[in-house]
């Protein structure tokens, strides 16, 4: 296929995956031909590293005509504004996850892309991944019967190891556990299960503020402020009637993630949507539980993934998987929970999307349907 070039913005730590992945297993798709930070040498660091051809301004990359797709990989607050930004410039845009803090900023990105009849895409593209992708067929095959609930937990440590080059944005709103972490199992379990209608939740902040005494930390002995929640807690309502818990806290140690379907002939273990492969399980009627082969090929980090699909979008004239309208209904269930906990009241979800097209069966590795 004609390769669609792509400028990426934001140097940091996801870019080295999103890099070697576009570099790599999805090369035919895409072509990185510029990068741009506001750390310049963090540019320059990762085009030495994966042979990018150009370094240069966000300006620049802007400008630069050959460009089709900005992948913006910078921190939660520059999203919208850096996507709008690049949709003015007539460029499709694929955005690391959260697609935006407000909805106000979700709707300016989208209508904007509508007007200029440009592609929007976001993060996460995990579920295209073989696990997720296998447990959406056998769902729709019927293997656990009618699905009625589902259950999702991610605990994980926080960021007061201070390891991270950034860590203070995952201790602010964007970085919390839902508008973090959340997008991975929210968009898993809506790719699975559909639209979610309503929600109520409680959000919890235990500390608001942290002394970093981790030595190895560049902001050892530091106070730095915590500004959202760190444990939450939500239920679900889907339209096709699931009722759905999730508990997300960055208030432990380690990684704790899980994720089950619970159907009337079965029940489905998920693996973690933070991930494209992972074991798929099903505990049938019997009691057995059976390990289940997975039905798609992309089992191994596959980050970019949604940048490839939407590549092929654009070449081949049809939707991109992981868009815009899936991420602005993931921010807005995100939204209904910290609303809920505010008013102690459960929110209706107003925005609603079609659950993305299953990827094809029998697609050959690294290659996405047309
Ligand atoms: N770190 C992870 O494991 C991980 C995993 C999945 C997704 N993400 C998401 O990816 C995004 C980036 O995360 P990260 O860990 O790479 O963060 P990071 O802080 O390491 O990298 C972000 C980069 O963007 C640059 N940047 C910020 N604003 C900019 C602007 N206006 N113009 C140009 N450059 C700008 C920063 O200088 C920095 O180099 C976040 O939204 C995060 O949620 C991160």
């Amino acid at each position: 296929m004609d390769r669609v070039k792509v400028g990426v913005i934001g140097a940091g730590v996801i870019s080295a995956i999103y890099l070697k992945n576009c570099t790599g297993m999805w090369s035919h798709a895409v072509e990185v031909v510029a990068i741009a930070d506001v750390v310049p040498e963090l540019a320059q660091k990762r085009a030495e590293e994966f042979h990018i051809p150009c370094v240069c301004t966000v300006d620049e990359l802007l400008a630069d005509p050959e460009i089709e797709i900005v992948l913006n990989l910078t921190a939660p607050a520059a999203h919208a504004p850096l996507n709008i930004r690049a949709l003015e410039s007539g460029k499709h845009v694929y955005t690391e996850k959260p697609f935006a803090l407000t909805r106000e900023d979700a709707d300016a990105v989208l209508t904007l892309a509508k007007t200029k009849g440009l592609l929007v895409g976001c993060a996460p593209d995990t579920f295209l991944g073989a696990g997720i992708q296998t447990c959406i067929k056998l769902i729709a095959d019927g293997w656990i019967g009618e699905p009625y609930a589902a259950s999702g937990t991610i605990i994980m440590g926080n960021a007061f190891d201070g390891m991270h080059p950034n860590f203070q944005n995952f201790l602010k709103f964007g970085g919390d556990p839902i508008m973090d972490m959340g997008p991975y199992y929210l968009t898993a379990l809506i790719a699975m299960l559909g639209p979610v209608r309503k929600v109520t939740g409680f959000a919890h902040q235990r500390l608001h503020e942290v002394t970093i005494d981790n030595p190895q930390s560049h902001a050892y002995g530091q106070t730095v402020p915590i500004s959202a929640p760190t444990n939450v807690s939500a239920v679900l309502e889907f339209d096709q009637g699931m009722i759905v818990s999730l508990q997300a806290a960055k208030e432990s140690f380690g990684y704790k993630p899980r994720l089950e379907v619970y159907g009337t002939e079965g029940n489905l273990t998920v693996p973690d949507p933070n991930f494209f492969g992972g074991t798929v399980s099903i505990q049938m009627a019997n009691g057995d539980t059976k390990e289940i082969p997975h039905t798609h090929p992309y089992k191994d980090e596959g980050r970019g993934m949604g940048v490839a699909d939407m590549a092929y979008a654009l070449r081949f004239n049809r939707a991109n998987r992981a868009s815009g309208q899936l991420a602005r209904h993931v921010l807005d269930v995100s939204l209904s929970i910290f609303e809920s906990s505010k008013s102690g009241q459960h929110v209706p979800v107003t925005s609603t999307v079609d659950r993305p097209k299953p990827l094809a069966l029998g697609l050959k590795y690294n290659q996405l349907d047309r």
